[in-house]
């Protein structure tokens, strides 16, 4: 034999060297849910050890989450069913909480990498990302509704702003809305592929923010679609993304990697609430080791591409970081 490839796995040292792939708590971006109120913070049942939170605790869980090396946040607001309307007014609304917030957090910690949510889902009464018109949703007439709310969240202090319906021409619109109002300095973290998938059930149940009616198809992409990911991925770069976002993340490698691979800009995977539910679930059953399943799938979607990665496990991957543990 003239080839033995088990030469490079002799020892750990070895095995450090030839490492193709290192994954650090930097390229992490945590999100959290945010509710309006003070001392709130509601563990969300399917997804344990994420809450809703008032902004009073989700300062200390920022903070706790920058002792650990996470300077990355991306933030999604539950919104009273009571201030949810047809058209979504409230999220660009003068004394909205999410906003007032942001403007908060910021404040507390300059360095932080703030990331915002661009859809009407969790403003709107239908439950969808955008106007809902005899049972359609509409593309064109949402857009003015986006525009205002990028602007009040780049106002706010947003760095990025993470447009999420999967409609068309939205890079383009609040591209143009954000430097027209002089924010050319906010970001557009661009959710190119986004698909209809099942694995958002907990994110809604946290957001309340299910669809009242029909489903998310004609917006979101059909999990058995792959060329249609490089479509959407020339679109937002045209338009002016400064990342691309694939979503979900495992079940979604090849598309992950086709994204790297065919463009220069940088790419994010979002590991989404279903898929931390599913591993939490196994590993609470004891079938599945937390601390070793977890990293294990963190890498995967770094390895296929992803260069930065979305997910609820950020604390506790830099906890495991910290303790030299991976
Ligand atoms: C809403 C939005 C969703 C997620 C992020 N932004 C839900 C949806 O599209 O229905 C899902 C995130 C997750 O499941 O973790 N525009």
């Amino acid at each position: 034999m003239e080839r033995r490839p088990r030469r490079n796995r002799m020892s750990p040292t070895v095995r450090n060297l030839i490492r193709e792939t290192r994954l650090t708590p930097d390229q992490l971006i945590l999100p959290l849910f945010i509710v309006d109120g003070t001392n709130i913070k509601n563990e969300i049942a399917s997804m344990p050890g994420n809450f809703r939170m008032s902004l009073d605790h989700l300062l200390k869980e920022i903070e706790e989450a920058i002792s650990l090396g996470i300077n990355s946040i991306i933030l999604f607001p539950g919104v009273d069913e009571s201030l949810k309307d047809k058209t979504a007014t409230y999220s660009y609304a003068e004394n909205n909480f999410y906003l007032n917030a942001t403007t908060k957090i910021k404040q507390t910690f300059p360095g932080l990498h703030l990331i915002s949510d661009i859809a009407m889902d969790p403003y709107s009464s239908d439950g969808h990302d955008g106007l809902v018109e005899n049972g359609k949703i509409l593309n064109d007439k949402t857009l003015p509704i986006l525009g205002k709310m990028a602007i009040a969240q780049a106002q706010a202090g947003f760095d990025w702003v993470g447009p999420s319906d999967m409609m068309d021409g939205r890079i383009g619109y609040i591209r143009e809305t954000l430097d027209a109002a002089g924010h050319t300095e906010t970001g557009i973290l661009a959710y190119t592929a986004k698909y209809a998938s099942a694995y958002y059930g907990p994110f809604r149940d946290a957001l309340d923010s299910a669809p009242k009616a029909g489903d998310k198809k004609t917006y979101q992409m059909d999990p058995a679609n792959r060329n249609e990911a490089l479509i959407e991925g020339e679109l937002d770069e045209l338009e002016g993304a400064d990342v691309l976002m694939v979503k979900p993340a495992l079940h979604y490698l090849d598309i992950i990697s086709d994204l790297k691979s065919s463009s220069n800009l940088p790419i994010a995977a979002y590991h989404v609430s279903g898929e931390c539910a599913m591993l939490i679930a196994a590993c609470q059953k004891g079938w599945l080791e937390f601390d070793k399943a977890m990293p294990e799938a963190l890498l995967s979607i770094h390895r296929a591409g992803a260069d930065m990665i979305l997910t609820y496990f950020a604390k506790d991957f830099a906890k495991l970081y910290k303790a030299g543990k991976i």
